[in-house]
C-alpha cells in the first residue's frame, strides 16, 4: 500500500478545507465521516489494484492489465472482465495517476496494452473486421473469448474504453509524448470511435445486461466519446469526421428519454417505471466541470438531473427496509431500480455512491459559475432539503445560495454516511447490501464499488476530471434523425512504452 500514498495524500489535502468548515459547524458524524473516507481510500484503492491481473493478490490467472469485476468465482461468478467496469475503473485510476500518484502508471500501460488484444479476439458478438465484436460484454481473465449465452451486444463499452484511453492520451500529449499517444492510444480509441459512430442507432443491452433495448447511459457515453474523441484527433493531427456527424444526432436521440420529470432509462420502456441508477450513472460520465448547468447533457447541476435525482432516490424510501422512516431530503440507501430482484434486489454500494457523487458534482459546478438556479423543475428538488426554496436566481454572494448548498451537502453526505454505516469493519465493499439487514451481499470486493467509492471522494473534494467539450457540444438538432456512420476498424499494434 505504500506505494499509493500520493492519490490519498492528495485526496488528503483536498479535505482539509472541508475539515476546517465543520470546525465552524461541528458534527460528531462529519467527523468521522472525513476518518472513514480518510481510511476507506486507502481499502479501496488496494481493493481496485488486487482485482488487476498479472499481479492482482485476489486474482490469480489475470493476465496482465486485465481489470477482474471480483474476485467471487460462484454465486454469483463475476471472474470475468467487463468491458464496461474496466474501463470506468481505468478512468478513476487514470484520475489519480493524474492527481500525482505516478505509481499507477504501469497499470494504465498494461491495461490499454491488454485492450489492444481485447479489441482482436473473436467472440459471440463477432470479430473486428466490421467492428461487431467491440460490443462484446466480457471477456475470460487470460484474454479469451467467453461463449456462454449472455446479453449481448452491449454499446457502452467501447465508449466508455474510449473516454478512459482519451483522458491518458490528452495526458501524454501534454507532456510531450505526443507521438506514444499517436501510436500506442489513437488506433484502439479509433476502432471504438468507429463503433460507436457505426452501431448507436442499433439495439443492445443496458448496463444491467437485462433489457435489450436503447439505454440512457449507453446514449449518454456514446455522445461525451464522439465529442472528446473528435478534439483528442484533432490534437494528434487526425480526424474524426464520422464522430462530429454523428454526435449531434446522438445528442438529439438522449432527448427522448426526459418524460417532464425524470429519464426513463430504457427504452421501450415495458414494465418498469423507468426510474434507475442507469440515469444517476449518465449524469456522474457526462459530468464536465467547465460545463453550465445544461439540461441536454444531463450535467449534474442541470434542473433535469436534480428532478431525475429526487424520483429515483424517492422510488426506494418505502420499499426497503433499512430506509424505513426516514422522510424525503433524508438520504437512503438506493439500489439499480426499484423492480430489481437480483440477489434479492438489494441496495448497491456503487449506486448509493453515485446518488452522492452526482450531489458533489453540482455543488462544484455552482460554485464554478458563482449563482444556483431553481426553476420549476428542479423545485421539488431544492424544496425536500430547504423547504422554504423559490423559483429563482441566486448569488453565491446571498443567503440563500448558502443555505441550499449546505442543505445539499449534508444530503450528499447522508448517501456516504449510509455506506459507511453499511461497510463491514474490514472495509470490504461487495456489490450490495441488504435491504433488510444491511449485511453485505452478493460477490465481495467489487471493483466498480472501490472505484465508486473513490471517484465520490474525489468529487467531494473537489478534485475533478479535464473537460470533455460538453458546452461547445450541446446544441440538439431541431429535428432527430437515425443514422450510422461507418469507418474502417485496424489491429492495434503497440510499441514498447
Ligand atoms: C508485476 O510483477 C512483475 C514481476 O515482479 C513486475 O515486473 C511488474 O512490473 C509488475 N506489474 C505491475 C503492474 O506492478
Ligand atoms: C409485463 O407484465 C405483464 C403482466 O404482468 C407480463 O405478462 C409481461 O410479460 C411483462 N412484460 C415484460 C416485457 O416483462
Ligand atoms: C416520468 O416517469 C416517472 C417514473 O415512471 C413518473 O413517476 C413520472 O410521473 C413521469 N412524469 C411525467 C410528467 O409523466
Ligand atoms: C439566471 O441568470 C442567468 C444569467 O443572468 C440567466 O441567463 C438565467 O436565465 C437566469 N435563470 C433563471 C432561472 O432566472
Ligand atoms: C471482510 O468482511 C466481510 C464481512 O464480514 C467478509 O465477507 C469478507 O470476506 C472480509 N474480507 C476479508 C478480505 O477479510
Ligand atoms: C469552457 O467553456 C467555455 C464556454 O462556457 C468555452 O468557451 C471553453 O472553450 C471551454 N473550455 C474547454 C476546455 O472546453
Ligand atoms: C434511431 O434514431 C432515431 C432518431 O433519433 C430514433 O427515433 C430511433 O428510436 C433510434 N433507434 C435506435 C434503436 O437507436
Amino acid at each position: 500500500m505504500l506505494g499509493h500514498n500520493t492519490w490519498t495524500l492528495a485526496l488528503l489535502a483536498s479535505l482539509l478545507p472541508a475539515v476546517t468548515s465543520s470546525v465552524v459547524h461541528p458534527s460528531r458524524r462529519q467527523s468521522s465521516l472525513e476518518s472513514f473516507i480518510q481510511s476507506e481510500s486507502t481499502v479501496a484503492l488496494q481493493g481496485v489494484l488486487n482485482n488487476i491481473g498479472a499481479n492482482g493478490s485476489s486474482v490469480a490467472g489475470a493476465s496482465s492489465g486485465v481489470v477482474v469485476a471480483s474476485p467471487s468465482k460462484s454465486n454469483p461468478d463475476y471472474f470475468y472482465t467487463w468491458t464496461r467496469d474496466a474501463a470506468l475503473t481505468l478512468a478513476m485510476v487514470v484520475e489519480g495517476f493524474m492527481a500525482g500518484d505516478t505509481s499507477l502508471e504501469n497499470v494504465i500501460q498494461q491495461y490499454i496494452t491488454a485492450q489492444a488484444t481485447v479489441q482482436t479476439i473473436s467472440s459471440p458478438s463477432g470479430g473486428l473486421s466490421d467492428g461487431a465484436g467491440l460490443g462484446e460484454p466480457k471477456f475470460n481473465v487470460d484474454l479469451t473469448a467467453f461463449t456462454g449465452d449472455w446479453g449481448r451486444p452491449q454499446r457502452d463499452g467501447p465508449a466508455l474504453r474510449a473516454s478512459a484511453l482519451i483522458a491518458y492520451g490528452n495526458y501524454l500529449v501534454g507532456a510531450g509524448k505526443q507521438s506514444v499517444a499517436k501510436t500506442n492510444i489513437w488506433p484502439i480509441v479509433q476502432n471504438d470511435l468507429n463503433y460507436v459512430a457505426q452501431y448507436w442507432n442499433q439495439t443492445g443491452f443496458d448496463l444491467w445486461e437485462e433489457v435489450d433495448g436503447s439505454s440512457f447511459f449507453t446514449v449518454a457515453a456514446q455522445h461525451r466519446a464522439l465529442v472528446e474523441g473528435s478534439a483528442f484527433a484533432t490534437t494528434l493531427g487526425q480526424s474524426c469526421d464520422i464522430c462530429d456527424s454523428q454526435a449531434p444526432q446522438i445528442l438529439c436521440f438522449l432527448q427522448g428519454f426526459w418524460n417532464g420529470t425524470s429519464a426513463i432509462s430504457n427504452l421501450p420502456s415495458d414494465n418498469r417505471s423507468g426510474l434507475d441508477a442507469n440515469s444517476v450513472l449518465s449524469s456522474i460520465q457526462t459530468f464536465d466541470p467547465n460545463s453550465s448547468c445544461d439540461d441536454t447533457t444531463f450535467q449534474p447541476c442541470s434542473a433535469r438531473a436534480l428532478s431525475n435525482h429526487k424520483l429515483y432516490v424517492d422510488s426506494f424510501r418505502a420499499i426497503y427496509g433499512v430506509n424505513s422512516g426516514k422522510p424525503t431530503g433524508q438520504a437512503v440507501a438506493v439500489g439499480r431500480y426499484p423492480e430489481d430482484t437480483y440477489q434479492g434486489g438489494n441496495p448497491w454500494y456503487l449506486t448509493t455512491l453515485a446518488a452522492a457523487e452526482q450531489l458533489y458534482d453540482a455543488l462544484y459546478q455552482w460554485k464554478k459559475q458563482g449563482s444556483l438556479a431553481i426553476t420549476q423543475t428542479s423545485l421539488p428538488f431544492f424544496q425536500d432539503l430547504v423547504p422554504s426554496a423559490t423559483l429563482g436566481n441566486y448569488s453565491s454572494s446571498s443567503s440563500t445560495y448558502s443555505s441550499i448548498t449546505s442543505a445539499v451537502k449534508t444530503y450528499a453526505d447522508g448517501f456516504y454516511s449510509i455506506v459507511q454505516q453499511y461497510t463491514p469493519n474490514n472495509g470490504s465493499l461487495a456489490e450490495q447490501f441488504s435491504r433488510d439487514t444491511g449485511t453485505a451481499l452478493s460477490a465481495g470486493d467489487l471493483t466498480w464499488s472501490y472505484a465508486a467509492f473513490l471517484t465520490a471522494a474525489a468529487r467531494r473534494s473537489e478534485i475533478v476530471p479535464p473537460s470533455w467539450g460538453a458546452s461547445k457540444a450541446n446544441k440538439v438538432p431541431s429535428q432527430c434523425q437515425g443514422g450510422s456512420a461507418s469507418g474502417t476498424y485496424t489491429t492495434p499494434t503497440l510499441s514498447p512504452w
